[in-house]
């Protein structure tokens, strides 16, 4: 074929492609940006990844669902205001970060030694007392929808902590929870609100010398690597609450809501799951790494811990709600006087 023909044949044949045809364009998907702190490998992480991949399946790409893990697009406090303003759709932050939005009451769940384990646990965040706490958010613009377990926490530092004296004067890092604030002073140590991205650095650098989280953070943030030591005191627990900007959740079409509710129930059911073997996990990879010693207490230093940190039950029983409080109580059978 000569050059010219093939140039001709090859121009009809755009020509072609080109013809126009009628294109029905599927309607954009709704984005949900679920944005949150953590690493992916996370009880946290995993269940927001999981999230993803039923919705994805269920809505058949009528909803995307973007996750952003590891404050890659905002910070604790930031993610907040985030939320309300429209900018992301979901978080699921620790319910040691709500007081800042006005609903102290979610500060029930840092009263030290509250919870022996996650059954006394899911009575609270899987019963009608937790239903109740999540209707607090909706006068903010937020709306509650699931309780996700994360777990028990260490205290950690780069000297052993068993006793109130070992704490003296050590900066600890906190979650801005003035519950939080209490339990440390109640040990005689100066806690520092720091965002958790920041976390390691501070460690690193001194401007705090210890922290409490439980395992699986302790571990995918490297936190081990710089410190020296880890009581296992499993003195409170971090877990979190689902929030969805609630106009964003009563805009949707009834239908996709009612999928997403059941991808919700599912994923939560999934991070509950996954929560106490990624601690374990955790705890058995740090202590292979050698880098940190594990410090157990004794009856007695135990005792001695829950005692000094039953003041911060004493100092926000009134701030929290004496009800709540004492609902809480009953559910968990915690004993103030024991
Ligand atoms: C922390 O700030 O220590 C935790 O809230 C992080 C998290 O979300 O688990």
């Amino acid at each position: 074929m000569k050059l010219n023909q093939r140039i001709k044949n090859l121009l009809v044949a755009t020509a072609l492609l080109a013809v126009p045809s009628v294109v029905i364009a599927a309607p954009a998907p709704i984005v949900i940006k679920f944005s949150h702190v953590v690493a992916q490998n996370t009880p946290k992480g995993q269940a927001a990844d999981y999230f993803k991949k039923l919705v994805d399946e269920r809505t058949k790409g009528r909803v995307k669902v973007e996750v952003y893990p590891n404050s890659q697009l905002y910070k604790d406090k930031e993610e907040m205001e985030a939320l309300q303003l429209g900018a992301v759709q979901m978080l699921a932050p620790s319910l040691a970060k709500f007081a800042p939005l006005g609903v102290k009451e979610f500060e029930v769940f840092d009263l030290p030694f509250l919870f022996s384990n996650y059954q006394e646990l899911h009575k609270v965040t899987q019963g009608p007392v937790g239903a109740k706490l999540l209707k607090k958010l909706e006068p903010k613009g937020i709306q509650g929808l699931a309780y996700w377990d994360n777990g028990f926490k260490v205290m950690s530092a780069n000297k052993p902590l068993r006793t109130p004296d070992d704490f003296k004067a050590l900066k600890m890092r906190i979650q801005s929870s003035k519950v939080l604030d209490s339990q440390m002073r109640s040990m005689g140590a100066i806690p520092q609100v720091i965002a958790f991205s920041e976390v390691y650095q501070a460690l690193q650098t001194g401007v705090a010398n210890g922290t409490e989280n439980p395992p699986s953070n302790l571990y995918t943030q490297k936190m081990y690597e710089v410190q020296k030591y880890a009581t296992l005191s499993d003195h409170g627990y971090l877990g979190y609450a689902v929030i969805v900007n609630k106009k964003f959740w009563g805009s949707l079409p009834a239908d996709l809501r009612t999928i997403l509710e059941g991808c919700m129930k599912d994923a939560t059911k999934f991070a509950n799951d996954v929560a106490k073997k990624d601690n374990d996990e955790a705890l058995a990879a740090v202590k292979k790494s050698g880098r940190t010693q594990f410090v157990t207490l004794t009856p007695q230093e135990r005792a001695v811990w829950k005692k000094n940190m039953d003041k911060a039950h004493k100092e926000h029983m009134a701030r929290i709600g004496a009800d709540l409080v004492k609902d809480v109580y009953r559910e968990t059978g915690y004993n103030p006087e024991k």
